[in-house]
């Protein structure tokens, strides 16, 4: 997703920005661009492809000057091409602006400026130089035309701006979106993820509510929305190293995948006081509704099944996009569960804030300790996986269940038991991994040749099945379909031909007999069964073994083969899984 970086010091600027750049990569994006200022002027490259491409034609890491901002966009407004990419300019080209977020009335004030300016790109970011443009030249200020501008910008947002104006500086801007400074061993920075500072810059700055930032080769001068200054203190980041990473040539997905044993020991160290807080409020909530996206949701699937199953409490899960629909049944005595890696998914975000305007009690599980998620709930518990690199996410997702099933157990006043089964599930992931890698890799051959696969289970491996579904589709782009087993007979039936892959999560619990009468449906219709079990059956054409483990932890064994299932298939098919077309890492935009 969209990335910013500004720099001012004794530096080159272009240099600190690119290797900053670099590393909001994971985060998927398609063009990339840089602007600074020499001699009073501006001077700018930008271009669709990757960093290394958009550097190897233009060589934007060489631009000179002290003061510089960066930028790779995710296209949101506009399609991915040239014109589009950021920064974007005012008419005259004497100010730059990066930015992240959507202008939502940008087609408005389009509307507006175009009887007397003409626009060159599609994009909605277009307007914000536009507008800073017409109120400098009303109000001889930058800090003031930004004060006027954002008045008018409906939407979250985060932008940096650069002027041949006031050529010594750049400005910085946000709302609802994340934006953080810190001072360096050469200069001052900005950026909108904290993964992209130089190491060891822990003390760090925020802005908030149109908060704006001036950073000079001094340091920072910050102003309220108004325009008016004020003080800010920086906040200690404990910032995560990545993990060490043992083979270079892997993609990241696989070493991530493998790297899930420590996700559970690392989750597992969580406040037993913020446990207890959090179980408190649940017992007392009137209604629990967990709200998240993509693979986070499904681990609030896996919450809902626990809270029921373990601590008999009836909760929801509402996809952060549709939250807000829901917003009449919240009110004061809700307690809203978000879960989200990133801690920065608009649509996620966007729920949480609806709830706290209902003074709903916010419980989150988060992986970036600056996010705003973080800062905006009432209890945090961190996944503590570290950087997850690939957009598809694994790792997090089994920090995500571990802290759900250790909650569920608070709930119910079984911690103790709890903690020594996940402690003993930790060997039995690594093998889950280990078992399955040789025969995930064949088996991908043959499920590269399909344009889909089924995947089938339920009770408390249901969600199982929507998360491999789901890794499958985003990695491999093999049409992946995930759905309680007794469901397959309502509709996706009719779908299944001779050879159709079909994926029967099946353990030897109380779902086992079940699943395979849906599983005998299916095979009796042709499709080539699947079956992830700790225990055999002839229906099986290929069997996918997992090791026996308590009922409730079944989720922690069987995602582990299906998650490589997915990444063997994406090489099948010549795909690079940790870059899947169109898709981001954190997706900052509704
Ligand atoms: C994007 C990513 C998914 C992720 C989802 C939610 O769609 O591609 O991998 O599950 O966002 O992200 P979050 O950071 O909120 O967990």
């Amino acid at each position: 997703m969209c990335g910013l970086i500004g720099y001012n010091g004794i530096g080159q600027a272009a240099h600190f920005i690119f290797s900053g750049l670099q590393k909001l990569e994971y985060r998927g994006y398609d063009s990339a661009g840089l602007a600074t200022i020499t001699d009073g002027l501006l001077q700018y490259k930008k271009d669709i492809g990757k960093l290394e491409e958009v550097e190897s034609i233009h060589h934007i890491s060489q631009l000179p000057g002290h003061v510089g901002i960066g930028h790779v966009r995710w296209a949101a407004h506009g399609k991915v091409d040239q014109v589009n990419a950021h920064p974007q300019f005012d008419e005259g080209h004497n100010i730059a602006v990066v930015h992240n977020g959507i202008v939502e009335n940008a087609r408005e004030l389009r509307c507006c400026l175009e009887n007397t300016h003409s626009f060159v790109s599609t994009t909605d970011t277009e307007v914000i130089p536009f507008l800073l443009a017409q109120y400098y030249h009303q109000k001889g200020s930058l800090i003031a035309a930004i004060a006027s501008a954002i008045a008018e910008l409906r939407g979250p947002f985060a932008f940096l701006a650069m002027s041949c104006y006031d050529p010594g500086k750049f400005f910085a801007c946000a709302r609802e979106m994340p934006l953080l400074f810190v001072s360096t061993p050469t200069g001052y920075m900005a950026a909108s993820d904290v993964n992209s500072f130089p190491d060891g810059c822990n003390q760090v700055y925020t802005l908030e509510d149109g908060q704006i930032a001036e950073v000079t080769s001094q340091g920072f001068v910050f102003y309220d929305s108004t325009g008016s200054i004020i003080e800010k203190q920086p906040e200690m980041l404990a910032r995560q190293a990545s993990a060490i990473y043992v083979n270079s040539s892997e993609y990241y997905m696989m070493r991530e995948i493998r790297e899930q044993p420590r996700a559970v020991e690392q989750a597992i160290e969580q406040s037993a006081a913020d446990m207890q807080a959090a179980a408190q409020a649940i017992k007392e909530a009137q209604n629990v509704i967990f709200t998240a996206c993509g693979t986070s949701r499904h681990a609030a699937l896996m919450g809902r099944y626990l809270f029921s199953r373990i601590s008999k409490r009836m909760s929801e899960v509402i996809i952060g996009s549709e939250f807000k629909y829901f917003s009449d049944a919240i009110c004061q005595d809700s307690v809203v569960i978000a879960i989200s890696q990133s801690g920065e998914t608009a649509d996620v975000m966007d729920g949480v804030r609806t709830a706290r305007t209902k003074n709903a009690k916010v419980i989150s599980l988060v992986n970036h300790h600056a996010s705003q998620l973080a800062r905006l709930s009432d209890i945090v518990f961190p996944l503590k996986c570290g950087t997850e690199n690939a957009v598809a996410a694994t790792k997090s997702y089994m920090a995500q269940i571990t802290v759900l099933t250790l909650l569920s157990h608070y709930l119910a006043g079984q911690q103790h038991d709890i903690l020594k089964k996940l402690k003993d599930i930790i060997p039995l992931v690594e093998i889950a991994y280990e078992t399955n890698l040789k025969r995930a890799e064949s088996l991908a051959r043959y499920i590269a040749k399909y344009n889909a696969c089924y995947f089938i289970a339920r009770g408390s491996n249901f969600h199982i099945a929507m998360e491999a579904a789901l890794k499958m589709k985003e990695v491999s782009y093999v049409h992946g379909e995930g759905m309680p087993a007794g469901e397959l007979k309502h509709g996706t039936l009719a779908l299944i031909e001779k050879g159709t892959p079909i994926v029967a999560i099946c353990p030897a619990d109380y779902t086992f007999d079940d699943t395979l009468c849906n599983i005998e449906e299916a095979k009796a219709r042709g499709a080539f069964i699947i079956g992830v079990s700790d225990k055999h059956h002839r229906i099986f054409d290929v069997w996918c073994k997992i090791p026996k483990v308590d009922e409730i932890l079944y989720p922690f064994v069987a995602i582990v083969p299906l998650q490589e299932l997915a990444y063997f298939t994406a090489l099948a098919r010549g795909v690079n899984p940790d870059r899947p077309r169109n898709l981001a890492k954190s997706i900052t935009v509704k």
